[in-house]
């Protein structure tokens, strides 16, 4: 996958380690939507930290375990998806998001993970795809609903995170049920 479109103005490419700065500038608008959901921007606070995670994608991907992507809006990096997990030989992958402010609300993540589907199970013949979310990220939980997954469970006070222990819903879709999933 290089780039695909997602809308007349928006496009999702591979991100690469090359690009940290202009990752690190997006996660610094990102921030305060991210932390109270998840580590991700916590873990990119600087320029190193910021190149080691988009290195770690670059090794993941090239042992074929995990990918990720970057959602460009008129040019400005605004999110991302990827494979936090990735494991062809079980047919099972699991898909991660984020996003600014300014690539909210126009369905552009949605459109990106239904790319990231489209891959797993048309181009590798993936069986499982996975969205771990938090029982408070309704915005997480929506996605989700969008796509048409289904919800597995739910591991009760499963994740600690900035004091608090979440608990972490599991929705799934299988091969078998992607192509109903709705397009909107
Ligand atoms: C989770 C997150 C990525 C969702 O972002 P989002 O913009 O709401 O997601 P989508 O791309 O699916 O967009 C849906 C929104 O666009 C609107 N929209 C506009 N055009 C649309 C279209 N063509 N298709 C779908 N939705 C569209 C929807 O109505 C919805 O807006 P609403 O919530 O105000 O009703 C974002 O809230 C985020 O970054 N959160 C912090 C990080 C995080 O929680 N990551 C997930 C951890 S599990």
């Amino acid at each position: 996958m290089y780039a695909v479109a997602l809308a007349p103005d928006a496009e999702l490419r591979p991100l690469d380690p090359w690009q940290a700065e202009e990752f690190l500038a997006h996660i610094d608008r990102a921030r305060e939507g991210i932390d109270p959901f998840i580590p991700f921007a916590a873990r990119n606070t600087d320029l190193e930290s910021a190149r080691a995670t988009l290195q770690g994608y670059a090794d993941r991907q090239a042992q074929d375990t995990g990918r990720i992507y970057g959602i460009w809006l008129d040019g400005t990096l605004v999110g991302g998806v990827m494979f936090v997990r990735f494991d062809a030989a079980a047919g099972n992958c699991e898909i991660g998001v984020w996003s600014e402010p300014a690539g909210q609300g126009r369905g552009l993540v949605t459109a990106a993970v239904r790319r990231l589907l489209a891959y797993a199970f048309e181009e590798r013949g993936m069986y499982r795809a996975e969205w771990w979310s938090s029982t408070r990220n309704e915005r997480s939980r929506a996605v989700a609903q969008r796509l048409g997954m289904t919800l597995d469970g739910t591991l009760r006070q499963y994740y600690p995170h900035n004091g608090v222990r979440h608990d972490k819903e599991i929705w799934s879709m299988l091969a078998s049920e992607w192509p109903d999933a709705p397009r909107s």
